[in-house]
């Protein structure tokens, strides 16, 4: 290995610790203080060892399960079919994280750092994408996400929309 200092293999430096910042910010309050949630649950996990991450990424998989569902929740109140391409997308990832801790209880214990280390480079990503997308078109149907209604509704019809707001689902 070329840098003698390095850290053990579970350490995973080549993924930057995630931080909130502006950058990450949707213009919807409640999308960004969720999000702002994950970050620091997921920073928070990368500084414990292996014995003490148990709990709290339990806590991160009952935290993401409330963000997508509240996600989705917008998404159908705003015009998407349920079974949208974001939605699954949702699905997978949740997927994956329930079986990394039932990996981690048959003895893979830096299984947890790998999977935070993809969260901190998938949540970005996915925020900047499929997130962004979704803001812009909850605003653009003038759908308020803290009380979750909307002004117009003449401006959504019910279930005819299968994309991922303004990007691309391929
Ligand atoms: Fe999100
Ligand atoms: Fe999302």
């Amino acid at each position: 290995m070329e840098n003698a200092n390095a850290t053990s293999p579970s350490d995973f430096p080549e993924v930057p610790d995630l931080h909130w910042s502006a950058e990450m910010e949707l213009d919807d309050a409640r999308m960004d203080q969720t999000h702002h949630e994950m970050v620091d649950l997921v920073a928070r996990l990368r500084t414990l060892p292996h014995d003490q991450q148990l709990e709290p990424y339990r806590e991160l998989v009952r935290h993401t399960v409330e963000h997508f569902a509240q996600e989705e929740r917008w998404m159908v109140a705003t015009g998407f079919n349920a079974d949208n391409c974001h939605a699954s997308h949702h699905e997978t990832i949740l997927d994956t994280m329930r079986q990394v801790e039932s990996h981690f209880l048959q003895g893979d214990e830096e299984i947890i750092d790998r999977m935070a280390a993809a969260l901190a480079e998938w949540l970005p990503m996915h925020a900047s994408t499929m997130d962004a997308g979704l803001a812009l078109h909850m605003k653009s149907v003038k759908f308020d996400s803290r009380t979750e209604t909307l002004a117009d509704p003449t401006l959504v019809k019910p279930a005819t929309m299968s994309g991922c707001g303004s990007v691309s689902c391929s």
